[in-house]
């Protein structure tokens, strides 16, 4: 069984499924939240499950502080193999803080960044991809994009298993970039 060390950033809310999925395989997994009893409410629903629960509570918005208690997990747990990011646009700094955190303590590991179905409008020029997979050539950047569900007479967002499904297949496939679900028609979106 393995014992690496991965991280998922928003594992207390719709990531539960994968931080549940790193657990069955018996990693040590770093969650981060700012709700502490939203922690709490994870460590008590995976308990039993093989692994280590490592939940850190600290705002991604605050980058100094974000990056001291991601920094702290890796001299505790050792370097990252695999980071899940959905971190929303509030926290613009935060994604290239982390790479570049993952860049000097775990080269070789894998940064898979979900973004919102907003990053599959084809009218939205460019993002980040091009300049993170420049800058950090011993990461293996990779982009989520939660997309939609096209229905017969409609369209919906996707359910919270839609979407560990697809992140779990992300991650299984390193795919450099994936959608989960559909970004096309654009005007068809909920
Ligand atoms: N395309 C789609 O279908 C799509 C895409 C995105 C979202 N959604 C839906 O929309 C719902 C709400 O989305 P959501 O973005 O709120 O996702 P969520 O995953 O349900 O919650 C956000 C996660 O990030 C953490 N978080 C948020 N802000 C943070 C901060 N500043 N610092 C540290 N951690 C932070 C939250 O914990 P704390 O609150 O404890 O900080 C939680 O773990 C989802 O549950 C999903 O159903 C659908």
């Amino acid at each position: 069984m393995s014992k690496d060390h991965v991280l998922v950033v928003g594992g207390s809310g719709m990531l539960k499924g994968v931080v549940k999925y790193f657990m069955e395989q018996g990693n040590i997994v770093t969650v981060v939240g700012r709700n502490r009893k939203k922690l709490q409410m994870l460590e008590q629903e995976l308990q039993g499950t093989p692994g280590v629960l490592n939940s850190v509570a600290v705002d991604y918005t605050n980058t100094d502080e974000f990056i001291q208690e991601i920094s702290r997990s890796i001299t505790q747990y050792g370097p990252i193999r695999t980071s899940v990011n959905w971190i929303h646009s509030n926290a613009p700094h935060a994604p290239k803080a982390l790479m570049d955190l993952q860049h000097t303590t775990s080269p070789g590991s894998t940064y898979l960044r979900l973004l919102g179905s907003a990053y599959g409008n084809p009218e939205k020029k460019s993002n980040d991809r091009d300049f993170m997979k420049k800058a950090y050539p011993n990461i293996n950047y990779c982009e989520t994009i939660l997309g939609f569900v096209l229905e017969s007479q409609s369209s919906r967002w996707l359910t919270h298993q839609e979407i560990c499904q697809g992140v779990i297949e992300a991650i299984e496939s390193q795919a450099d970039r994936k959608i989960i679900g559909t970004v096309s028609p654009w005007s068809k979106r909920p």
